[in-house]
């Protein structure tokens, strides 16, 4: 039995146990230790080709990007890379990382709302990197360093979609990007700097949505802007950006579109929009970030204590919880879960738990409600669905607790990815000034 959160290599295997490109769970637990990330290479792979087919079928002018914010890992960017995918990258040190493997410049497209001298510098030292003007500030800055760069610019395009509010961008009132009634004035500014050439327009409207529509409203505005700047400007503009956003499963009530499906119905749209406005055909580019490596990803934990409130909850704790994912305390988000270490039979008697997380939060709670056998305990694994987009990326180390490794499966392999963080680690950047050390030395002294 399969279900629609599982990574692509996803089985129970004859000892009842879940595996994950070819590797027991229940090895890999004990092998790296819990709490572990654990990333199936397959699924990426797969779901980076679905992609890239649909966008070569349908547009074949297309340069997909991984929104690398999703899953910053240098490992990730190879495989992507690979998989003939660009990045977007929103910092200095996503920059490095990508820089680090040697990933194609010109491929590469620099993000933010607020990036800094540096990071705007270091991309232009980069000579072909994109970057995608998010504001005045970041042209102001662009023209004091003055050298030759091309750039997109970022449009709000007022487009709402269904999604939790935190991950909505395309609004109006969004902190991203400029409101199109500034974008005539952006264009003044751009075209009074030889140094700065521009590409095209961008626009993300947000995260984890199930609809189409929202992608083809999207599209609409942005080149209904081209046809507008072509006539006023006679400048037929290169590249059309339209974001990321295509949600996954996370549970059974999830109910995202197919990659193909989104990317056929999007470029039928695009195809007669062109057709419409009287336009050159841009190159298109798409920014997944989730709905690439999202369901890749799977994280493992031992069970711990217990707690049974008087008719009421049964509470159930990992090792883990909003330190490694901070998605369900930041915005409710829901996962899937199961026993990696035995498959649940019709035999089992079944009951409610409540999934808490190790970490000093009342809020810090996985699942609120997860069906497992009433027998579940300390000896169990729990492997919780859906984890590889925006759970290590956003992880913390709130508690002081170390950073989880992760492992990548794939290829008949089952390789460390991140490293377990240590206790060493933790004090690595923790400056204890000379004046103190000395004092807690002569304090020690003094009890002795
Ligand atoms: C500009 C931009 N592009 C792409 C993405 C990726 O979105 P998703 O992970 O939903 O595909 C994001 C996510 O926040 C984003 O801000």
């Amino acid at each position: 039995m399969s279900f629609p959160y599982y990574p692509n290599s996803a089985k129970y295997n004859t000892l009842g146990h879940l595996e994950l490109g070819g590797y027991d769970t229940v090895e890999l637990a004990e092998r790296f230790a819990t709490p572990l990330y654990v990333l199936d290479e397959q699924t990426i792979r797969e779901t980076a080709r679905e992609y890239k087919l649909a966008l070569d079928e349908f547009y074949p002018n297309n340069l997909p990007i991984f929104a690398s914010k999703a899953l910053s890992l240098q490992a990730v960017f190879a495989i992507l890379q690979q998989e003939g995918f660009g990045l977007d990258v929103v910092s200095a040190g996503e920059l490095y990382t990508a820089q680090s493997i040697n990933f194609p410049a010109h491929k590469i497209y620099l993000h933010g709302n607020n990036k800094s001298r540096a990071e705007l510098e270091m991309a232009c030292d980069l000579k072909e990197t994109r970057i995608i003007i998010d504001n005045f500030s970041d042209l102001e800055i662009l023209k004091q360093i003055n050298k030759p760069v091309s750039v997109l610019i970022r449009l709000t395009p007022g487009v709402e979609c269904h999604t939790h509010d935190y991950i909505k961008t395309g609004q109006f009132d969004s902190k991203f990007g400029f409101d199109p009634q500034h974008l005539e004035l952006a264009l003044e500014e751009i075209k009074q700097n030889s140094n700065i050439k521009l590409l095209g327009l961008h626009a993300h409207i947000g995260s984890q949505i199930f609809e189409t529509t929202p992608f083809e409203d999207t599209a609409r505005i942005l080149l209904k802007k081209y046809q507008e700047i072509k006539q006023k400007h006679g400048l037929e503009l290169e590249e059309l950006n339209l974001g990321g956003g295509i949600g996954i499963h996370y549970t059974l009530q999830d109910d995202p579109p197919a990659i193909r499906t989104v990317i056929k119905g999007l470029t039928n749209t695009i195809k007669s929009l062109l057709a419409e406005f009287n336009l050159k055909e841009p190159k298109l580019i798409v920014e997944p970030g989730r709905s690439l490596v999202g369901r890749a990803g799977v994280t493992l934990y031992k069970l711990g204590a217990s707690k049974q409130i008087p008719q009421g909850k049964s509470y159930l704790s990992v090792d883990g919880g909003m330190a490694d994912n901070p998605r369900p305390i930041t915005y409710q988000a829901k996962y899937s879960a199961q026993l990696a270490n035995r498959l649940v039979s019709e035999k089992d008697k079944l009951q409610n738990f409540t999934i808490a997380g190790r970490y000093c939060e009342s809020g810090d709670i996985l699942i609120e409600s997860l069906q497992l056998p009433e027998n579940t305990n300390k000896q169990d694994l729990l492997a919780v669905f859906g984890t590889g987009a925006y759970n290590y990326a956003m992880s913390s180390n709130y508690n002081r607790v170390p950073k989880p490794a992760m492992v990548l499966v794939g290829g008949g392999e089952a390789e460390i990815v991140l490293q377990r963080e240590t206790l060493e680690d933790l004090l690595r950047n923790d400056v204890l000034p000379s004046r103190l050390l000395k004092a807690s030395l002569e304090h020690k002294e003094a009890i002795h």
